[in-house]
């Protein structure tokens, strides 16, 4: 029946072995599609379930952000050293080289600036033009406890809906207001809210209280948010306490590219969030790196 087969070789079914069923190694992740466990495989490393994305997004909401006034020259050298990159289109677009084999995360809310109420965001970017751009993943804004907290929610539901439609994972990061309680409690609900939505991976600020409670609760990976700058041994100390405490990895900015020797911070992070290294030797890395 298949002429086109004219191979004289004996065929090899290896019929006593069986075929391998492969498990997934990302938390809360077996149950989907090959794309999105793909791309899920390209934020996080396979081998260590744990990710080192560097976060660039700031402009979408306050401009020029230090260490960010130009990205073509502070951030593009950066991005070997990172796992990940999360920006903005615009930026992807404009300045990131379409050369660049890492996967992109972009930002998929805005709206307000710093100048006006920040929970007040829309959907700012199709599920198509993602597509278009090879986004490994989008992340969204979501605002609870904030003055528009139900259109946030919403925001992110419409979106993993495309997600899940196209195979692309969405990142929903916890916005807190400024009035409000940064403790574990608020960070349980928020988690837990955006993963029970549906969103493949949470985004959320370390605690020094509780962060376990955090993570055990939410059923996808949490990647822990930067936060403004400090210096550099309480950075790495909190990336380390937060991957201990059940974070699957980082997504950090300001620590990193406001640190006086960004590559040497990534290269040290990378080791804590990656090989356990302990934060005074990931310290004295940096410190010799830089
Ligand atoms: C979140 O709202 C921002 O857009 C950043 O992605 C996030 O805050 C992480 O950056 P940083 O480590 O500077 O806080």
């Amino acid at each position: 029946m298949p002429e086109a087969d004219v191979s004289k070789k004996n065929k090899d079914y290896q019929a006593n072995v069986p075929q391998e069923n492969h498990g997934f190694f990302l938390k809360g992740s077996g149950n989907y599609d090959w794309g999105m466990k793909n791309r899920l495989s390209r934020i996080f490393n396979p081998k260590t379930g744990r990710t080192v994305m560097l976060a660039v997004d700031h402009g979408y909401f306050q401009g020029p952000t230090t260490g960010l006034e130009r990205i073509d020259l502070n951030i593009v050298p950066l991005i070997p050293d990172c796992d990940a990159l999360f920006c903005t289109r615009g930026i992807l677009r404009s300045v990131v080289p379409a050369d660049s084999t890492k996967p992109m995360v972009l930002r998929a809310s805005g709206g307000p600036s710093i100048l006006k109420e920040l929970s007040d965001e829309q959907i700012a970017m199709d599920m198509e033009d993602a597509i278009r751009l090879n986004a490994a993943g989008i992340g969204i804004q979501v605002f609870i406890g904030g003055e528009h907290e139900t259109r946030s929610v919403h925001n992110m539901t419409r979106l993993v809906d495309a997600g899940l439609r196209y195979g692309i994972p969405v990142m929903a990061v916890t916005a807190v207001g400024k009035d409000m309680v940064r403790d574990a409690r608020y960070f349980q609900l928020a988690c837990r809210i955006c993963a029970e939505l549906g969103a493949q991976i949470v985004k959320t600020y370390y605690v020094e209280e509780g962060f376990e409670e955090v993570t055990a609760s939410c059923p996808v990976p949490i990647v822990m948010a930067g936060g403004k700058k400090i210096a550099e041994l309480d950075a790495l100390t909190m990336a380390y306490n937060a991957v201990q405490g059940g974070a699957s990895g980082v997504d950090m900015g300001r620590n990193i590219f406001q640190s006086d020797a960004p590559i040497a911070m990534l290269t040290a992070i990378h080791k804590v969030v990656h090989e356990n290294m302990k934060p005074p030797d990931a310290l004295a890395l940096f410190e010799s790196l830089k």
